[in-house]
């Protein structure tokens, strides 16, 4: 039997649309950039249970794997480092809510798949916590394990049990902890744990447009040790171009971002601190604001400093602001 014209054409839109690959943000842009939103391999084993005590410098305690990766009884291998953990950051709450401190780390410093909370405003985190609860803040890549965990625990969160994480986090120092180096050639890497390591096969490659964050002693990463920090690998002259950005605006390209995120990008009122933070992280917010899928109340702030920014210029910004002093 011959199908007449109009009925092919219904079936092939529907067929098509029920095809589509991941869903479409609001300016349907190409996936984006695969070094700031890594997806892990499927069903990755980061950390073998290997049956031993492990251990990490400074810590005197001795943790075998399924302690250190029990996120309801959070590995705090430093308790000195920080103030008494209020109960959700270190035990969450079963079945939904994992312990903040598990992905955050106990002292709010962060991985780069994640985000740093320390010394972020606690109206601020609440808040963000609310848009991602409520989807008003998504990423762009649905494929990325973290953010989809973190949309789960933000649905199942309190409010009294994220505000008493809001002001636990916000009443941390962010230290020093990624160190950020330009660099034209970089190792070529694979995506372990949700962040970029150095690949198996060894070699280099050029670093292009991108960043690339590792641990810089990927062991202590992996037994989620908070004294253990991270390597920013930019590309050449990223620094300098990111200053012009964030400090003139580009000759209106940009806004000042001093205006709301303060003089010396450390935060303002309710407004997050940008200095000192994990590049990638902050790359993936600036694409995610731009790309409409970040859109909470306070995001049209955002709209005007992101509105004409390319890629480069957020490798840039990010390169520029990661290398600030927290
Ligand atoms: C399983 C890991 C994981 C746990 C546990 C977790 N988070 Fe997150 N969180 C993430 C990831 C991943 C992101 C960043 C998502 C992105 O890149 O867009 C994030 C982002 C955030 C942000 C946004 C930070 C910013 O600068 O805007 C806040 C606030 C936050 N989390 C609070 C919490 C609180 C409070 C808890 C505990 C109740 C918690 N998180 C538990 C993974 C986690
Ligand atoms: C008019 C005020 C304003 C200006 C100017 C501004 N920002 Fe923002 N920025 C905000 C607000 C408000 C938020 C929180 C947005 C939200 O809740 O989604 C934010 C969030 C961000 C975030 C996400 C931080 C996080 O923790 O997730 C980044 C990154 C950022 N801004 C970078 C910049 C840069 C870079 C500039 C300058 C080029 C800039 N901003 C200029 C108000 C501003």
């Amino acid at each position: 039997m011959k199908l007449p014209i109009s009925v092919l054409a219904i079936f092939i839109s529907v067929s098509s649309a029920s095809a589509a690959t991941p869903p479409q943000n609001e300016k349907s842009a190409p996936a984006p950039p695969s070094w700031a939103y890594p997806i892990a391999p499927p069903n990755e084993v980061v950390l073998k249970n290997d049956g031993a005590p492990h251990q990490v410098p400074g810590s005197s305690k001795s943790l075998t794997v399924p302690q250190i990766l029990d996120s309801f009884n959070i590995p705090d291998w430093h308790p000195d480092g920080h103030p008494a953990l209020p109960r959700v950051v270190e035990h969450g709450r079963k079945p939904g809510v994992r312990g903040c401190g598990y992905c955050h780390l106990p002292n709010g410093q962060g991985r780069p798949e994640n985000a740093s909370l320390a010394g972020l405003p606690a109206p601020y985190i609440e808040q963000q916590v609310r848009d991602i609860r409520s989807g008003a803040r998504r990423s762009s890549e649905p494929r990325m394990g973290p953010p989809n965990n973190m949309i789960m625990i933000a649905e199942e969160a309190s409010d009294d049990e994220v505000k008493s994480a809001a002001e636990y986090f916000s009443s941390l120092k962010l230290k020093p902890w990624i160190k950020v180096v330009e660099a034209a050639t970089v190792l070529k890497t694979k995506v372990s744990g949700s962040m970029l390591v150095a690949s198996d096969g060894g070699g280099t490659e050029p670093i292009g447009n991108r960043i690339i964050e590792t641990p810089v002693n990927r062991e202590q990463t992996e037994l989620r040790d908070d004294a253990s920090g991270f390597l920013a690998f930019v590309p050449p002259g990223s620094i300098k171009k990111g200053e012009a950005l964030v400090t003139t605006g580009g000759a209106g390209k940009t806004t000042q971002c001093a205006i709301c995120h303060g003089v010396d990008l450390r935060g303002l009122g309710p407004i997050p601190r940008l200095a000192g933070r994990s590049p990638s992280y902050l790359f993936r917010q600036l694409y995610d604001l731009q790309h409409g899928v970040r859109k909470g109340p306070w995001s049209d702030l955002m709209k005007a400093p992101v509105a004409h920014l390319s890629e480069e210029d957020m490798v840039s910004i990010a390169a520029y602001l990661a290398s600030r002093e927290p």
